[in-house]
């Protein structure tokens, strides 16, 4: 460190000693920057960005206070506001206050995930807390899970360790089933699997959007035709475009009788499962070898979130555990390095850990029913002889005119969506299967049953 650092060290760190004045009145004037862009949301709207926005790069010496206060608030002005009642394009909602507030406290702490000596408390809480889920979806003792930043990581833990329980390595022939409206990572987790499409069988959907099972047989067969050894299928939870559910018990009972591993990837509905909230297919899911359930979704988690759990630990740990030589260890505890891809990680669980506390299980039931509630409201409400409506039992609504050529998709939703955009309402127009959809996701809780008229009447007109 220079002089000069050394004599304004506490102006770059907080401080061992003393009272961080200082710093206090800098989280204090952030809290306040943060709280009027969220008071200020309607007035600006869902998406605020202007062309001209420059990112400024580090300067050689460092910026004023004032400097970087006004490149934060920058920053906000050109971003994407979820907490806006009009924000319905994707799976990204409010953030609740106390899941922000765990953010905060995990980047204070620095302690990192990977080994417990670095993180001794919330190495124990993200345990406990994997295992808590676990038992709540109905996994037995031997179950648990690892935290991961975001689905695809998740899923992408849960597929190297079905491929290394089926005692796969890196064979070729190796091919993993998922639906074909499974979520576009599958693709990318392929590829950093060392495999490429052709190892990626996609099964089809019926006309719910769920996976055909008489498919699923037929290219389970075809499969050991081709001398194809499959070591996981994906059942998909909550399906992107429209929140379908894959027949999960009918999937379970030909993974058992082939002893093949069962992933679902609940990144959109797995949180339902620890509710007792009635959803149509919702059931069997303990069946699974694994399972992800990403709370920063739906339920206000703020990002990222991620939980892979398992049924049986061991099979994480002999997939992933390599020894970290450098670090010391504790007699029945592993450190979280030696359970997924991630090595160092930040303590994220704290953010979902406080989220869960400060809603009870009380809280977590009303935010979900909320969300179907207002799917089951634009539903009715949305004119049924002008609309062809793609939804599932989850919050999700896919739509488009009755009767639009294929063709003439691309440019009516873009046109909506523009249109909608001009009146404050952000939705998302999918491309699905050669066609553009438009798509509403209702997992804001600042909509209320006005906002669906008003979004419905512009839709309407
Ligand atoms: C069903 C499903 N699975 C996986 C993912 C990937 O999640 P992430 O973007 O958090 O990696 C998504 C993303 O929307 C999804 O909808």
């Amino acid at each position: 460190m220079t002089e000069d650092l050394i004599n304004k060290k506490d102006i770059y760190f907080p401080s061992s000693l003393g009272t961080n004045d200082n710093f206090i009145t800098l989280l204090n004037r952030a809290t306040q920057i943060l709280c009027d862009w969220f008071s200020n949301a309607e007035k600006y709207g869902p998406l605020t960005f202007d062309e001209n926005f420059k990112c400024l790069m580090p300067d050689e010496y460092g910026n004023s206070t004032e400097d970087l206060f006004s490149e934060i608030q920058s920053l906000l002005n050109n971003s994407f506001n979820p907490v806006h009642p009009g924000s319905l394009a994707h799976l990204d909602p409010p953030p609740l206050i106390f899941s922000i507030l765990g953010d905060l406290i995990a980047a204070g702490l620095n302690n990192n995930l990977l080994a417990y000596e670095l993180s001794p408390s919330v190495t124990l809480l993200e345990e406990s807390l994997c295992k808590w889920f676990a038992k709540k979806i109905g996994f037995n003792d031997s179950s648990g899970g690892i935290a991961a930043s975001g689905g695809t990581l998740s899923n992408l833990n849960a597929l190297i360790a079905a491929r290394h329980n089926a005692g796969l390595g890196s064979d070729p022939n190796s091919v993993l089933l998922v639906s074909e409206d499974a979520h576009s990572s599958f693709i990318k987790c392929t590829r950093i699997m060392g495999l490429d499409d052709s190892n990626l069988v996609k099964i089809k959907t019926d006309n719910k959007g769920c996976m055909d099972i008489d498919n699923l047989k037929n290219s389970i067969d075809q499969c050991s035709i081709n001398n194809k050894k499959i070591f996981v299928i994906v059942a998909t939870l909550g399906t992107t475009v429209r929140g379908a559910i894959d027949p999960i018990k009918d999937i379970s009972d030909i993974c058992k009788e082939r002893n093949i591993w069962l992933h679902i990837d609940g990144s959109i509905g797995g949180i339902f499962g620890v509710t007792s909230i009635p959803i149509e297919g919702l059931n069997n899911i303990n069946q699974a070898n694994s399972i992800t359930i990403n709370p920063q979704k739906i339920i206000g988690i703020t990002k990222t979130s991620s939980l892979l759990l398992v049924s049986n630990m061991r099979t994480l740990e002999n997939t992933f555990s390599t020894g970290l030589p450098y670090i010391s260890s504790k007699e029945n505890i592993i450190n979280r390095g030696e359970l997924g891809i991630q090595g160092s990680r930040p303590a994220e669980v704290i953010k979902l850990w406080l989220g869960l506390r400060s809603l009870g299980l009380k809280g977590l039931d009303d935010i979900l029913n909320s969300s179907i509630n207002r799917k089951d409201f634009f539903i009715k409400n949305i004119n049924k002889n002008k609309f062809e409506i793609y939804s599932g039992p989850l919050h999700i609504i896919s739509f488009l005119p009755k009767g639009l050529n294929t063709k003439d998709t691309d440019f009516w939703t873009q046109t909506k969506v523009n249109e909608l955009m001009k009146n404050n309402f952000m939705i998302s127009r999918p491309k699905f299967k050669g066609k553009y959809y438009l798509r509403v996701v209702m997992g804001n809780y600042n909509t209320n049953e006005s906002h669906i008229e008003e979004l419905l009447k512009i839709l309407h007109a």
